[in-house]
């Protein structure tokens, strides 16, 4: 049989086309290292997030070595929590889950991203080499407030991060003479204990320091007892500092007399 060299031609072409249609396609699944979001992540029930271990506290934690864990809960129109901050150099496993609609998690100029579909939890791992500062959005369409819906995600670099966090409460007032405490609970999402110092200091004269041991993913309440009749009456501002955080605010001492302006 005598084929045309056109002919001939045309079929080395098309046989070329289809060897590389193929090849392009195999190495899109498997060359760039792409891992698509399975049902790895497992199911959850979207009314009871709030019940949830990982979900009730959403955000960072520390697992061992260089690896982390991000929760994320999203819902129209944020994700809760809306920035995250890891260190660089590190692998975080994200737990994303919605609330309410298919939202999606993506993170803008990265290859990371997946669709956010409630009762469900999208698992991805996420290697970090680079510091850097990434946009979060949404590209499922999810309401009236879809483009509004947004995040951050920080890569700092390793000795800027850690994953402690304070809260103080004091009073804002204290009468002359009584004593009065500033409660700061310092919490700790490392996978190990956080040993530091808390210090007060407040007024022009006073600075209390108290030891404290943190336990790994616990917190810890330091009190610490303020006497009034040292500092007097007037504003005193104080600032308590644990492990580089600060918090602060002012301290207004009163007369024990009604009224203030008495003869004391
Ligand atoms: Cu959430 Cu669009």
């Amino acid at each position: 049989m005598n084929i045309h060299t056109y002919e001939k031609t045309w079929l080395a072409v098309s046989m070329v086309l289809i060897v590389g249609f193929i090849a392009t396609v195999t190495y899109g699944a498997v060359g760039p290292g792409i891992a698509m979001i399975d049902d790895d992540g497992g199911s959850i029930d979207p009314d009871t997030i709030n019940d949830d271990e990982r979900f009730s506290d959403p955000g960072v934690t520390h697992v061992g070595g260089n690896e982390y864990e991000a929760a994320v809960v999203a819902q129209a129109w944020t994700y809760t929590p809306s920035e995250i901050t890891v260190p660089a150099n590190s692998t975080v496993t994200f737990y994303v889950t919605s609330r309410d609609v298919t939202h999606s998690y993506t993170v803008a100029g990265t290859n990371m991203n997946t669709m956010v579909v409630p009762g469900q939890i999208s698992e991805m791992t996420v290697e970090f080499d680079e510091p850097g500062e990434y946009g979060i959005l949404c590209n499922e369409y999810c309401g009236a407030y879809h483009h509004t819906m947004e995040g951050k995600l920080n890569v700092v670099p390793q000795d800027e991060f850690d994953l402690t966090e304070l809260s103080t409460e004091a009073p804002g007032e204290a009468q002359l003479g009584n004593q009065t405490t500033i409660n700061t609970t310092v919490s700790n999402d490392m996978n190990y204990d956080l040993e530091t110092t808390a210090t007060l200091d407040i007024g022009d004269q006073q600075s209390l320091e108290q030891d404290v041991t943190v336990p790994a993913h616990g917190s810890e309440t330091v009190e610490f007892a303020v006497d009034t009749t040292d500092l007097g009456t007037g504003d005193h501002d104080w600032t308590v500092t644990v492990d580089g955080h600060e918090e602060s605010d002012t301290l207004t001492v009163t007369n024990a007399t009604e009224g203030g302006d008495g003869d004391a």
